[in-house]
């Protein structure tokens, strides 16, 4: 199926595979992190309650990784799709990372939290991340020493899904790029812009475990798979 250049609405979905030129390692590919660390331990609930130093431990380098790390064509591309069209490009992402707005991307939607963020276990106050967060540092709020990151752990729910379900019912076009479709909810919002009338494509390195859902589909690094799509766009006429 071809995909139209022009779409009013678009709504973007980008995984670990958009950052992994960047220098920030993905999950799932070979050498990824959840094959050298066990998820259990470092990013759940549970394994927080069990092992709070670890898990901090495991954040602290993530963050110093992305603090080290730079946005590459892909980010620069979306966050130049985004900035040409503000109300009509819907940008989500799985990362925890923030290159999509270092890259100048207005508004991204973070599900999963933010590494440059800190939460209190306890009231549940934010704040900005130190470089290097302590279980034991007190709450800027409420003082209590419960502090984590502001992650969403397997087992939790995913942040702003209501603002995310609104975008996906309204967009003309889907595109998932760099996600292996293995984590649910991100893995459906495919399914549901298709059935509310959106066309959807994927931009991956390799098919994902979902691609048979989408329309259409391109393989290839997302420095320029991505920045070939985002030109595309960028350059398409409106339908007479
Ligand atoms: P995965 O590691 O599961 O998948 C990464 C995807 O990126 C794969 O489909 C790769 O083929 C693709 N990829 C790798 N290098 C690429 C490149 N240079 N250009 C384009 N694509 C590339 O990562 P996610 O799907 O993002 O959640 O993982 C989803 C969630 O699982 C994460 O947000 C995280 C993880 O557990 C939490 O920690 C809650």
């Amino acid at each position: 199926m071809t995909i139209s250049t022009y779409a009013e609405r678009i709504v973007i979905l980008t995984g670990a595979g958009l950052s992994a030129e960047s220098g920030l390692g993905t999950f799932r590919d070979k050498d990824g992190l959840w094959t050298r660390y066990d998820l259990n331990e470092v990013a759940t609930p549970e394994g927080f309650a069990r092992n709070p130093v670890l898990v901090h431990e495991f954040y602290n380098a993530r963050r110093a990784n992305c603090l080290d790390a730079r946005p590459n064509a892909a980010h620069d591309a979306l966050a130049r799709l985004q900035h040409s069209r503000p109300s009509h490009v819907t940008l989500i992402t799985q990362n925890v990372d923030d290159l999509l707005e270092r890259a100048g991307a207005p508004a991204v939607i973070h599900m999963h939290g933010q590494l440059t963020r800190a939460l209190c276990a306890a009231c549940g106050y934010r704040w900005n991340a130190p470089r290097a967060m302590d279980h034991a540092a007190p709450c800027p709020a409420c003082n209590a020493p419960a502090t984590r990151p502001d992650i969403v752990w397997f087992g939790e729910m995913p942040y702003h899904m209501e603002r995310i379900d609104t975008a996906l019912q309204a967009a003309d076009l889907f595109v998932a790029i760099g996600t292996s479709g293995n984590v649910y909810p991100a893995a459906g919002f495919v399914q549901e812009a298709a059935a509310h009338g959106a066309q959807t494509l994927e931009l991956n390195l390799e098919p994902s475990a979902t691609v048979s859902l989408f329309d259409a589909a391109r393989f290839g690094r997302a420095s320029r798979i991505v920045a070939d799509w985002v030109a595309e766009i960028l350059g398409a006429p409106p339908p007479r």
